[in-house]
């Protein structure tokens, strides 16, 4: 994969024709948004949607979300524009935002995995703005790594994690918001939230009132609203140990990271505190702030894969409503099985 140096705030515009072309020409590109990179393609080729589901290694039915420069492109792009989009779209286009709607006629199901739905974003890049701009049809882009690992927010860790799958990656530095978009769906008779990301969903509710959660909406929608909500994700190499505050928790970590040491293992942890008395070779102090935390937590674990760590010990993060993200994809890095 070829790396092309843009800056992240003015790309010149031949470092974007050099994307788009490729695009045109049927070809994978890794371009950065302000959440995460995307390993891109033109959502309108089949050819190209088959190449994003074999890099990954995705599952034909996870689906796939459709990028687009503007409101107006969303619209074209969607078959039906309820007025909650429209108002939502006002509201944080371009931004990480992404609605499930239903699927335009001219996008091929492969890029949904077979559903009705497509998910479709503005995001909120100059990048992938200019990028996006420059082709007539929208980009389908997943996360920039392979199933079920760490997403990248540098241009690195898609290097590291696809190597020869793209033609190339824009390199425009680390992404600003450090995790994945909020995905809303309005396909269904209420906006129901399918994954907690950048945007707080505190803010959407000012917009569209309160959001149902797939539990609450079970029988509503569809049996699996969202099919890449049930996989283990964002895991880096090592296990990943989700602590909690009480002492008697702490103490049995304390234990498994003796054990680990022991038996020769490489210990990491994301601390929100010191951690005394309990051996780790690479501690990562972490920012007690939900932007900030977020901003750091792909490039900690992939750093933390790099040193060959086996064990990852994590702090929990606060239960208020804005950590919702951080906690969401945490949880889901330590998930086993
Ligand atoms: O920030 C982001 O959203 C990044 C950047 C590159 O835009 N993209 C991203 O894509 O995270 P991906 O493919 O890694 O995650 C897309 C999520 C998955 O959980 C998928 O199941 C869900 O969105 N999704 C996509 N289309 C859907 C649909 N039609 N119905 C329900 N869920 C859908
Ligand atoms: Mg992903």
């Amino acid at each position: 994969m070829e790396r092309i140096v843009v800056d992240p705030l003015e790309p010149s515009c031949e470092a974007l024709e050099r994307g788009a072309a490729a695009l045109r020409a049927g070809r994978l590109v890794a371009f950065p948004t302000e959440t995460v990179y995307g390993l891109g393609g033109n959502a309108l080729d089949r050819d190209a949607v088959a190449l994003i589901y074999a890099a990954k290694g995705r599952a034909a039915t996870n689906p796939l979300i459709l990028h687009v420069p503007d409101l107006e492109s969303a619209r074209r792009w969607t078959g039906e524009w309820p007025d909650a989009a429209q108002r939502l779209g006002e509201a944080f286009w371009p931004g990480p935002l992404t609605l499930v709607l239903r699927r335009h006629p001219d996008v091929p199901e492969e890029v949904s995995g077979g559903l009705p739905t497509a998910a479709i974003r503005v995001p909120a890049h100059p990048v992938a703005t200019g990028l996006l701009r420059r082709v007539d049809f929208p980009v389908a882009a997943p996360s920039a790594n392979p199933a079920g690992k760490v997403s990248p927010t540098t241009a690195d860790h898609v290097l590291k994690g696809l190597e020869h799958r793209a033609a190339l990656v824009l390199d425009g530095g680390a992404t600003p918001r450090g995790i994945e978009s909020t995905v809303v769906s309005l396909a269904g008779e209420r906006p129901l939230l399918l994954r907690p990301g950048a945007l707080p969903a505190s803010e959407i509710q000012v917009i569209v009132g309160p959001l149902d959660r797939p539990a609450a909406a079970a029988g509503l929608h569809e049996a699996a609203p969202s099919p890449g909500m049930h996989e283990r994700h964002y895991a880096p190499h090592g296990e990943v140990l989700l602590m909690d505050w009480d002492p008697h928790e702490r103490e049995r970590v304390a234990a498994l990271a003796r054990e680990e040491v022991q038996a020769g293992g490489q210990v990491g942890a994301l601390l929100l505190r010191p951690l005394p008395g309990v051996p780790v070779h690479h501690p990562i102090p972490m920012p007690d702030d939900p932007l900030a935390y977020a901003r750091l937590l792909y490039a900690s674990l992939h750093g933390l894969d790099d040193l060959g760590c086996d064990l990852i010990l994590v702090d929990p993060p606060s239960r208020d409503p804005a950590w919702d993200g951080v906690r969401d994809r945490l949880t889901r890095a330590a998930r086993r099985g």
